[in-house]
């Protein structure tokens, strides 16, 4: 059960170092950063879609999923990398998107094609308009549909997503065994496991007339016990943006995904920051349904999409727009915001720090984004999500030391401006200064490690008589943690209800402390992590 207590470091090969020069990021790259990955306490990388791409969403548009892009590197690069990954214990993930194909895939092609092409069937068809084809849409704004005409085949055909996104019709057992071939050849290759894109939508049975949600559970069950014949410990860890009351079917007691992005808390975690009350926090991890034993959560804060308050009520969205995205054009889809962290929290050292300690002691493992453990920003002036998914700032030289290929050759602009400037933000300087967020980041990481009292243990929330204060104390076997957190910008002397306060002993915090008594204190944005 490794994925318990995994830390689970998320790149996208392409952006992350440009190893042979062209300026697009590549899986030698991601080899010359192995060490850098072990130091920070990854212990599992998920990788964006490296797939061949049109690229009209970021590789989330495959044509071929046997093959790796040739502008990534080749199988032989790739096998270099889980060979070096190995050595240090590192497993790696990535990303399954076979919700849809790319417009492009020769399967979509020959379904157009073709009406009685065997591949017809792989897609969701009709041939008039749908009632619901204004409905749905998962990019509002972007994306003007959910069916649309094509030509070639004379017909309506579904996307959840963009256009360019035909759905997989997933009744069609062909389909759904083409995926669970896919699944077993990348596991052969000695992938741990996958994280599922858009598994609400994935198991969904759409019909021209009557969505019906939730009737594909038993494909999840499929998976999982092919995952599981084929590599006992891989693992199979979903987004699935859902209900809470939908949560628990996504685990079925063991028997469907083992890990869920939770992304209630990650909502209720910025309301919480925004409005420097642990209520809204306490309240989310008081509601989720257990997964244990063998399920297990992914906490985050940020990803490579926006960051989706669309599980909030307006008012509460509103208090996170508010302090977190104040203009428009860090707005996306009506529902979030496409901002890193650190421009979120103002680029307030103890702010950003806190947020990462308080993520690392939800209940769960935890994901973190390549480039928020050195504070990078964003760059509003690219496309929607594009804005988070600019190059890796490794150093000072040119191009960030991303890569060495004239400027206007680069996948995406280097942030080279303002206080995210990468001059001010790289990995170089960090490493060298003890005090910097890089490293103070690494050492939570190596504390979270130290404690799989949280992967493994039972949560209980802490009464405290300071709202702003969150408490929390997990325990497992004969251990026992308690972790503190300080919302606010002020100090606060906090009554922690955890029975004899002596026995607190101080493993972390933002900085030293008197020890633990009567009252415990908490500087602002302060964090205090214990082992009782
Ligand atoms: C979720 C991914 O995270 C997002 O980036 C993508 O656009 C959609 N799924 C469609 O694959």
């Amino acid at each position: 059960m490794w994925y318990k207590n995994a830390l689970i470091y998320s790149l996208d090969v392409e952006t992350f170092f440009d190893a042979n020069g062209d300026g697009v990021g590549d899986f030698t790259g991601v080899l010359k950063h192995v060490d850098y990955l072990e130091t920070l306490g990854a212990t599992c990388i998920w990788l964006q879609p490296f797939q061949p791409t049109p690229n009209r969403d970021d590789g989330y548009d495959i044509v071929d999923y046997y093959a790796i892009d040739p502008r990534l590197g080749s199988f032989g690069d790739f096998a270099e990398l889980m060979q070096s990954l190995d050595e240090r214990g590192i497993r790696l993930i990535f990303d399954l998107v076979v919700n849809h194909t790319s417009d492009q895939h020769p399967w979509f092609r020959s379904a157009c094609a073709d009406a009685r092409s065997p591949y017809r069937d792989y897609y969701v068809w009709s041939e008039n308009r749908p009632a619901t084809a204004d409905q749905g849409m998962v990019f509002p704004g972007q994306q003007a549909s959910t069916w649309t005409w094509n030509d070639e085949a004379q017909a309506y055909y579904f996307h959840r997503f963009y256009s360019h996104q035909p759905d997989l019709n997933i009744a069609n057992p062909r389909v759904r065994e083409e995926i669970l071939r896919i699944i077993g050849f990348w596991l052969r290759l000695g992938v741990a496991g996958f994280r599922i894109d858009a598994a609400p939508f994935l198991i969904e049975l759409t019909g021209a007339e009557t969505p019906q949600a939730g009737a594909m559970y038993a494909f999840l069950e499929e998976m999982r016990a092919f995952v599981s014949w084929h590599r006992g410990d891989a693992i199979l860890l979903a987004e699935a943006n859902v209900e809470k009351d939908q949560l628990a079917s996504y685990f079925g007691e063991g028997s469907r995904l083992h890990m869920l992005f939770n992304f209630l808390a990650n909502q209720a975690l910025f309301l919480a920051l925004a409005r420097e009350d642990a209520g809204p926090l306490r309240d989310a991890l008081r509601q989720l349904p257990d997964p244990a034993p063998h399920g297990q959560w992914a906490q985050f804060l940020r990803g490579h999409d926006e960051l989706d308050l669309g599980r909030l009520t307006p008012d509460q969205r509103e208090a996170v727009f508010h302090a977190f995205a104040p203009d428009e054009e860090m707005r996306i889809f009506g529902r979030g915001i496409r901002r890193r962290l650190a421009p979120m929290m103002d680029n307030d050292r103890r702010r950003i720090e806190m947020a990462h300690s308080l993520m690392l002691s939800l209940p769960g493992c935890q994901v973190i984004r390549y480039g928020d453990e050195i504070g990078m920003g964003e760059d509003l002036a690219l496309v929607g999500r594009e804005a988070v998914r600019t190059p890796m700032q490794w150093s000072n030289d040119r191009n960030a030391g991303f890569s060495p290929a004239a400027e206007d050759r680069l996948i995406r602009p280097i942030i080279g401006s303002g206080a995210f400037d990468y001059r001010d933000v790289n990995v170089r300087d960090q490493v060298r200064d003890p005090d910097s967020l890089l490293n103070n980041v690494q050492r939570l990481i190596h504390i979270r490690r130290s404690a799989p009292e949280i992967g493994f243990g039972t949560l209980s929330l802490i009464e405290t008589d300071h709202p702003c204060v969150m408490a929390v104390r997990y325990r497992w076997q004969d251990r026992s943690v308690v972790v503190v957190h300080n919302l606010a910008g002020r100090t606060c002397h906090v009554r922690l209800a955890v029975g004899d306060r002596r026995a607190l002993h101080d493993i972390a915090s933002d900085h030293a402390y008197p020890p633990a008594g009567e009252r415990t204190e908490i500087g602002p944005y302060g964090y205090r992590w214990f082992r009782l």
